[in-house]
């Protein structure tokens, strides 16, 4: 069989580019080496896919080139991916911050892209081992096959126990493509010493605004302390903006100073602890009530000493000595230079034919939907070139 294009990749930014092209025309094959489709689609979200974010720009990406994104995003949005979604009949939610999740089972999106896939005539085959990848004469050669246009959509090598790895990275620089230097990303952060103070809460949660280094920007969410150090959707959205060396620092209330002279005046006989437990979980009351270790009650503490309270409190400051790594992360940021990438078209500049989309590039979404809306938006842009 000749085919027009072969898309490596089973997840959701080769189906979707898979399908585009298919339904277009053209004659597409996809090669995965897991025995099932959008594995990493199965388990996103809790089992129920968080497959978009209406609230989706740019600013919520991060790369070396932040423009690049952009014109693929605005052509394919997430009111483009809810009406595939509607029109096959899926149930669906909006969870909190935009963020749209199935009612049912991550497993209908799944059985949604394959659909379009057989609507578009895309033949998949799976348990296929790549191996050397061949170009000459226009057309690049891949377990057994050949296509005059090739695909890279095989994602970043978070979670390597489902199958994923870093074969992207090894095709683009077989074809002189630079790679932005990976790094997990959306991953909880491990502590030093400071794990062992706070590892008497592991489990605890409270809300924060967090940041990483002084530039990151501060997301309001969740935080969770674990035995390791800090997990929570707000640690995760942080850590892709962290480095080694970097500090976080957690907001725990911005109006700490008012909360706690509003505690000196109604309870003056009382100690920090009983003040900081009106507003946060008990056990982490305690553990910062010894931390910032105000020698006497509320009544009896000046300014100062509040003051300094108040500090620790909306600027909580931790030192990571590193995350969880590639077993824990939810995606992959740096991958494939954009530099090399046509931002409309997804075609490597240097090889005509050549295509990467997906996790693979250097495009790495906030927690939230983000990042499939990135392999969808990126997806149809390939596929429409194809
Ligand atoms: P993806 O990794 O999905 O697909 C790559 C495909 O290539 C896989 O099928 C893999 O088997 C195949 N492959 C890899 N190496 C290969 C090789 N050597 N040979 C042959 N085939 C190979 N995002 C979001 O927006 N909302 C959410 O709810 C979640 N939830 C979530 C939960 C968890 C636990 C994880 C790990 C991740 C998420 N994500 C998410 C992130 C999201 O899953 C991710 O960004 C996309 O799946 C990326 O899609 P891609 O198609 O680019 O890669």
């Amino acid at each position: 069989m000749e085919y027009d294009a072969i898309i490596l990749g089973a997840g959701g930014a080769g189906l979707q580019a898979a399908f585009t092209a298919g339904k277009a025309g053209a004659r597409v094959l996809v090669l995965d080496h897991a025995e099932k489709a959008g594995k990493k689609i199965l388990i996103s979200g809790g089992g129920r896919c968080n497959f978009t974010n209406t609230g989706t720009e740019p600013g919520c990406y991060i790369s070396q080139n932040p423009h690049f994104a952009k014109s693929a995003l605005s052509r394919y949005t997430p009111w483009d991916f809810l009406a595939l979604v509607e029109k096959h009949g899926i149930a669906w939610h909006e969870k909190t911050l935009g963020q749209l999740f199935c009612d049912g089972s991550a497993r209908q999106i799944v059985a949604m892209l394959l659909d379009e896939c057989a609507r578009g005539g895309v033949e998949i085959r799976l348990g296929t081992e790549l191996g050397e990848i061949g170009h000459a004469d226009g057309r690049f050669r891949v377990a057994g096959h050949s296509a005059p246009q090739l695909v890279i959509a095989t994602g970043g090598p978070s979670i390597p126990k489902m199958g994923a790895t870093g074969i992207a990275y090894d095709i683009a620089r077989q074809f002189g493509m630079k790679i932005v230097p990976p790094r997990p990303a959306l991953v909880p952060l491990t502590l030093g010493e400071d794990a062992a103070a706070f590892r008497a809460i592991s489990g605890v949660a409270c809300p924060v605004s967090a940041q990483a280094g002084a530039s990151g920007p501060a997301f309001s969410e969740a935080a969770l302390f674990t035995h390791k150090g800090l997990s929570g959707p707000a640690i995760l959205q942080a850590s892709s903006y962290w480095s080694p060396g970097d500090a976080v620092t957690l907001s725990l209330a911005a109006d700490a100073g008012d909360r706690l002279r509003d505690a000196r005046r109604r309870m003056p006989r009382s100690h920090l602890r009983a003040a900081l437990a009106e507003f946060l979980p008990n056990r982490l009351a305690e553990v910062l009530a010894q931390r910032i270790a105000l020698p006497r009650e509320l009544g009896n503490t000046p300014d100062a000493e509040l003051d300094r309270a108040a500090g620790m409190l909306t600027a909580l400051t931790f030192h990571p000595t590193g995350t969880e790594g590639y077993a824990k992360a939810e995606v992959t940021a740096g991958g494939i230079e954009t530099d090399g990438l046509s931002s409309r078209t997804m075609e490597a500049r240097a090889v005509p034919g050549l295509y990467a989309i997906g996790e693979a590039v250097d495009v790495t979404g906030w927690l939230g939907g983000y990042n499939f809306q990135w392999a969808w938006a990126s997806g149809a842009a390939a596929g429409t070139a194809i």
